[in-house]
């Protein structure tokens, strides 16, 4: 048992005989205590007791490659981007105790801002303090009472939270499906507000949308679009700004929102837009008026970051050569994945079950290696998956290090029968 999670002997109902609230969270104690008791470690609890670079940290005592941290551009140990951090913290101190339309605006929240402009070529940009709070401030401010969010069925938590927090009505689509989204559309109020909200890049599968089909019937219909490009920031389009660059619709989406804790490195979320009256949002928006802003030690790494992420033509190339990579030796050992192509930094193996997958996690994690394991309901359809996310860091040499390790864990767990000769790994 995990400490502080279940209480198992807990009575269900309290003193006087009202319902204990954390009852409703019974379901996940109990599948949680099942996994647990089959002896595998908690892969919900893993704690890095030391970390040693963008792909290498010490897990249980051992050396690890992390494959699951979501660091596509290495940007974690950059030297530029941790001496401004160093520099920020000497001069401006270690938080700025407000808001951002108090006294929670520094030189370097705007400077972050400005970087953000420049990195989209776009003529607003506003720094949250999480990608989750973005999500939450622009859907819930931008989409009220009478308006319509259409949306992809499998968007992230913090969308959702973002629809759940508005008023507007909440129309879902099936995965990825132009028609169906097409559908939905059609049989909306022609003069009503509409707000389409889509991903670049879907983080469960590593899936890309079809952005340019679905832009355009967005547009088709009136609607404005929202697209999170959380997962392809700095990796995907000719300057890494993601799949609406590469799909040629970057001057048709009205809002991208991203985050600083993938390939940016550090912690904070931002939106950028080229609305006449996008600044308005400083003042109406609760998420990024109602709480703290970033401290000025993360606004100058992410600042860093961001330029330099404008010249990281190499860094990309080395990343995709290391995804298709490890898609290819995966798919031939035999394991199963969640695009039939790599589309991403991410490549996601579909596991039997719970059981299993946590069993090859952590057979993985006894090789040295860190995948993040994912279950239902973040996932779609019900699957477990163990989802890997490539670095531009990590070597040719850690790539193959990684297959090997793949498939001894796979032929140890019976998840992978005898393998083809052909695998790289073998
Ligand atoms: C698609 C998507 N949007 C938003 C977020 C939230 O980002 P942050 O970690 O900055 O809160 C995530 C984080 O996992 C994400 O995957």
């Amino acid at each position: 048992m995990t400490e502080g999670i279940s209480q198992p002997d807990q009575p269900e109902t309290l003193e006087g005989g009202s319902k204990d609230l954390f009852s409703k969270f019974d379901d996940i104690i109990q599948m949680r205590e099942g996994l647990l008791a089959s002896g595998v470690e908690d892969p919900f609890n893993l704690v890095m007791e030391k970390v040693l670079s963008p792909t290498r940290a010490i897990c249980n005592g051992r050396d690890t490659i992390l494959l699951g941290t979501y660091n596509y551009m290495g940007m974690t140990f950059d030297p530029d981007v941790i001496d401004a951090g160093k520099q920020a913290l000497a001069d401006f101190g270690t938080g700025t105790t407000g808001s951002r339309v108090l006294n929670g605006t520094y030189q370097g929240h705007r400077e972050c801002e400005e970087a953000l402009k420049e990195f989209y070529a776009m003529d607003h940009a506003m720094v949250f303090s999480t990608g989750y709070l973005a999500n939450l401030g622009i859907i819930s401010t931008i989409a009220g009472k009478g308006d319509y969010i259409i949306l992809d069925i499998d968007s992230h938590a913090s969308i959702w939270d973002g629809c759940a927090m508005g008023n507007a009505e909440v129309v879902p689509f099936k995965h990825n499906d132009v028609e169906a989204m097409e559908k939905r559309l059609r049989r909306l109020p022609e003069d009503a507000g509409k707000l389409v909200i889509l991903e670049g890049v879907y983080s469960m599968l590593g899936d890309v949308a079809p952005l340019k089909e679905m832009v355009a019937v967005a547009k088709k219909y009136g609607a404005m679009v929202l697209v999170d490009e959380a997962h392809s920031m700095g990796f995907i389009g000719e300057n890494g700004r993601g799949v609406v660059e590469d799909a040629g619709v970057i001057d048709e989406v009205d809002f991208i929102i991203g985050t600083f804790s993938k390939s940016v490195g550090t912690v904070g979320g931002f939106c950028v837009s080229n609305h006449p009256k996008f600044e308005i949002m400083r003042l109406v928006c609760r998420p990024y008026v109602f709480t703290a802003s970033l401290p000025p030690s993360v606004v100058a790494t992410a600042e860093t970051s961001i330029r330099k992420l404008m010249h990281g033509h190499n860094k990309r190339a080395h990343l995709w050569e290391n995804s298709k990579r490890l898609h290819k030796g995966l798919t031939q050992m035999g394991f199963e994945l969640g695009t039939k192509e790599p589309q991403s930094a991410i490549v996601a193996v579909i596991m039997p079950d719970l059981e299993k997958g946590a069993m090859m996690w952590e057979a993985l994690l006894k090789e040295g290696l860190y995948v993040n394991l994912a279950r239902p309901p973040a996932t779609p359809a019900n699957m477990t998956l163990l989802r890997c996310s490539l670095c531009a860091e990590h070597s040719d040499e850690e790539v193959g290090t990684i297959l090997g390790m793949f498939e001894r864990a796979g032929k140890s767990t019976g998840i992978l029968g005898q393998t083809s000769d052909q695998s790289e790994g073998s």
